[in-house]
């Protein structure tokens, strides 16, 4: 498994980051978001929507009471946010796994919640605090799909002068 390290130093840059790897995903790619109250995880998902589908970009907010937000894009996005969940067996029962394994993107907070329902195939995103307005984000990738993704990020990070 390769990881990718780098910093933000804002909200904007957080965003920003999140549309370049957004820019990236393809159908049936499982984004597991890993970080505290704060960290960005909603900040970097926007980022994504606005890559992966741009007309509900606007919409993204934390969707602490909704679960799941469908955004429309040329394949579907699915923002889940599992923090009033206390279990992996609870998602289950809630019916979620069907879209883990369908050909939608996945964008999950609170993925640590998935426990056994984690996919095998995913890539890893943690953010953390690191004073004041930074946070570092750390990329994993976890499977030969996510490795080639990961490694596509890292090309398009050099080439925007992130890394
Ligand atoms: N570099 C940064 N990246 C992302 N958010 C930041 C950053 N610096 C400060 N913030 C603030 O931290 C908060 C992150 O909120 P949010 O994205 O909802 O976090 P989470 O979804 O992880 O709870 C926002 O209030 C945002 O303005
Ligand atoms: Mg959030």
């Amino acid at each position: 498994m390769s990881a990718v390290t780098l910093f933000s130093r804002s909200p904007a840059e957080t965003e920003e980051l999140g549309r370049l790897f957004g820019s990236l995903l393809t159908r049936g790619t499982f984004v597991a978001l890993h970080g505290e109250l704060g960290s960005g995880k909603t900040c970097f998902t926007r980022g994504i929507v606005a890559a992966a589908a741009p007309a509900s970009a606007h919409l993204v907010a934390s969707p602490t009471f909704a679960i799941m937000n469908e955004y429309q894009g040329a394949t579907p996005l699915y923002h889940f946010d599992f923090y009033r969940l206390a279990s992996a067996g609870e998602i289950a029962e809630l019916g979620f796994e069907e879209y883990f394994l369908g050909d939608g993107i996945c964008v999950v907070e609170w993925s640590e919640r998935l426990d056994y329902l984690l996919p095998g195939e995913h890539l890893g995103v943690t953010l953390e605090h690191a004073g004041d307005d930074r946070r570092r984000l750390t990329f994993e990738a976890a499977g030969p799909g996510p490795e080639t993704l990961l490694a596509r990020f890292a090309e398009l990070l050099s080439s925007e002068k992130f890394l």
